[in-house]
Order: C-alpha cells, then sequence, then structure tokens
C-alpha cells in the first residue's frame, strides 16, 4: 500500500488550451490537457502517474467490456470568485465510488489517493476551469477491471482514471420527460444505487425509444406495478407539490445523488417541508390536474438544476405551469450557484480548495 503519494508527473508539452474555444463547448466532447491514473495489482494500489490525457491500452478481456465490471463518478470543479479553484462535495463522491465498488466486487480507494490524485490534476490543469457563470470543470474518476481473462469473476486487477472535461450547460432547454411503464432501469436489489456504467447502457434502449418521440428523458418507475417515480437516470428528481418539496426516497433501485443532497439541505434550510418518501404517477398528474403541481426539475451533476416543462404520462402530454422567479427551484439553484462560486455563506462546508 502507498502512504505517501509522490505523484509521478509527466506534463504535456502540447497543451491545448489554446485551442478551445470556451464559448461553444459541446458537453463532454472537450478533454483537459491531463488524467490521473493508478493501477491496483496483487491486493495494493501501485505508483500514481499524471499523464497526458490520451488513448489507453487494455486487454480485450478484460471484465469491464465483458461483464461490466466498471464505475464511474461525476463531479465539479469551479472558478472562485478571487481567482482560485474549488471542488464541490469530493468526499461525498470519493464515498460513493466506494459503495459502488464495494457492490461491483471491486477494491475501494483509499481517501488520500482519490484527494491527492484528484486536487493535483486541478491544479496541474487550472487553466481549464471556465471562469464564465454556468461552466465548470466536469471530473470523471471512473475505475474499471483490467484483468486478461474470460471467466466470470471478480477481476484481480483494476484502473482507476480521472479525467476532466471544461463544460457548460448538459441540457440547454426546459425538459420534455415521460413516465416509462415498460422498461426497467434497476429493481430493488439491484445495482440502481451504484454508478456502475451497466446502468446507463441498459437505459440506453428504451432513453432512445422516448428520444426518438421528442422526450429529453424518462422518469424511471418502480419495477414490479410502474407505479411509483424512481429517477431519471442521468439526475434524481424533485417535485414541489402544494408547497412540499416532494422527492423519491432513497432505496437500492435509486442513485444517491449529491445534488439531490444539496437540494434537499437548501430546502431545509429554506424553512420548506422536505418529503423523502415514495411519489407515485398518478399522484404526480392528479396534482397537475388539480393546480397542485408547482414545480418539477432533475437534480444532478451534470444537469445541475433543470426545469421539466412537460411530462408524458399514458400517450398524452401534459405541460407544467412556468415557475414564477421566486420558485424553489431558481431560488436553490441560484443558492448552489452562489456557493459554488465563493460567493455564497459555505455553511454546510461543501467546497474544498485545491
Ligand atoms: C453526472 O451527472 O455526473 C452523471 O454522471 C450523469 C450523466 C452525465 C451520466
Amino acid at each position: 500500500m502507498i502512504d505517501i503519494l509522490p505523484i509521478n508527473t509527466q506534463k504535456t508539452d502540447t497543451s491545448r488550451l489554446e485551442s478551445v474555444d470556451f464559448d461553444h463547448i459541446e458537453f463532454g466532447k472537450v478533454f483537459s490537457d491531463h488524467m490521473f491514473a493508478v493501477d491496483f495489482v496483487d491486493g495494493e494500489w501501485q505508483e500514481p502517474h499524471i499523464v497526458p490525457y490520451g488513448d489507453i491500452v487494455v486487454s480485450p478481456a478484460n471484465s469491464a467490456l465483458h461483464y461490466g465490471q466498471a464505475i464511474f463518478e461525476g463531479m465539479k470543479a469551479y472558478h472562485q470568485a478571487d481567482g482560485g479553484v474549488a471542488l464541490f462535495r469530493p468526499l461525498d463522491n470519493w464515498a460513493r465510488l466506494n459503495v459502488s465498488a464495494q457492490r461491483m466486487c471491486m477494491p475501494e480507494i483509499p481517501e488520500d489517493l482519490f484527494m491527492q490524485g484528484l486536487k493535483e490534476l486541478i491544479r496541474l490543469d487550472a487553466q481549464w476551469v471556465p471562469a464564465k457563470p454556468g461552466s465548470s470543470l466536469y471530473i470523471r474518476p471512473f475505475m474499471f477491471a483490467t484483468d486478461g481473462f474470460i471467466g466470470v469473476r471478480p477481476s484481480f486487477s483494476y484502473r482507476f482514471i480521472i479525467f476532466t472535461c471544461p463544460v457548460n450547460k448538459y441540457y440547454t432547454k426546459p425538459l420534455r420527460v415521460r413516465f416509462e411503464q415498460t422498461y426497467v432501469r434497476s429493481a430493488e436489489g439491484g445495482a440502481g444505487y451504484a454508478k456502475a456504467a451497466g446502468n446507463y447502457g441498459g437505459a440506453m434502449y428504451p432513453s432512445k425509444l422516448a428520444q426518438d418521440q421528442g422526450y429529453h428523458n424518462l422518469i424511471w418507475t418502480d419495477a414490479s406495478e410502474h407505479r411509483y417515480v424512481e429517477e431519471s437516470g442521468t439526475m434524481n428528481i424533485v417535485f414541489v407539490l402544494d408547497g412540499k418539496v416532494v422527492t423519491p426516497a432513497l432505496s437500492t433501485s435509486i442513485l444517491d445523488g449529491i445534488t439531490r443532497r444539496s437540494v434537499l439541505a437548501l430546502a431545509r434550510d429554506m424553512g420548506l417541508t422536505v418529503e423523502e418518501r415514495k411519489v407515485s404517477s398518478v399522484e404526480i398528474m392528479e396534482a397537475l390536474a388539480a393546480g397542485k403541481l408547482e414545480e418539477a426539475f432533475g437534480v444532478g451533476t451534470a444537469a445541475t438544476i433543470a426545469t421539466i416543462a412537460t411530462i408524458g404520462y399514458e400517450g398524452q402530454d401534459y405541460d407544467l405551469p412556468v415557475a414564477p422567479a421566486t420558485a424553489f427551484s431558481h431560488r436553490v439553484r441560484a443558492a448552489l450557484d452562489a456557493i459554488r462560486a465563493g460567493e455564497g455563506a459555505d455553511i454546510h462546508d461543501w467546497m474544498v480548495r485545491v
């Protein structure tokens, strides 16, 4: 095991920074100059490296490619009002990565290895953190199996990598989503709570069917009855129902979103009633008909706070009322933006300077 971490750093001699048009970046298509990488071999994490971002060589027989032994995180770094850079809740991402690792029979990552690798990478590529409001540096930590072995058992060796992308918005318009009542993202007892690659691969076909019908995304419902709201795949879902902030309670089939946690904490700070409970599609549609569904929005690292404008239910589309400037989603977005930019009081100690 590595105790003290001298990170072997090989800097690029051809930075791509000058070639990037930061005002017109499409989400996930532009990668910063460097990445952090460390291998797990013989039961131990090996010497960590920072190297120029680029392709990697892996065994074609690794079980990430064949059986989905792969997990990831999504997190962000923000330009600060004083010119510095800070990470939003990085230890929450580290802890959740280890929850996913345990579910997928992968080794846990020690906190110091994760945090030191992350901070050194962000410091080295600090110029890639966009300063424009609404922009950020998206960070993608991930781990995958590397054994060259075709049998079905957990790999003995793994690689953990972090790379980063400057990003603007993931969703550029208010969303059209529909309740999914045929396919299932995850059942209770499955791996839906883990940020495992297969959860996303399995969701692509039903999501594509919805996209072909003009929706951005699905609202997944529970596996046994297709009755209760789960999440939306790229984000958790929050409703404002009759003045209360309501969201599905966590379970083994729902990702424990860090933006979800943050939004609920801020709602409580604002003195609002928060209910984490079962919420059915019928309840949502009845509330909408009765004028009691005030807001619906997705919450996620990439999605941020994504307004839902239209919900599809049993073949019909229903438009939601346009939230006024005083609506919770606008206030919580502004509060989060201020904390992340180092402009609002960070009473929960969410920000970590690099
Ligand atoms: C995130 O919000 O970070 C995600 O991982 C969702 C999506 C981009 C896969």
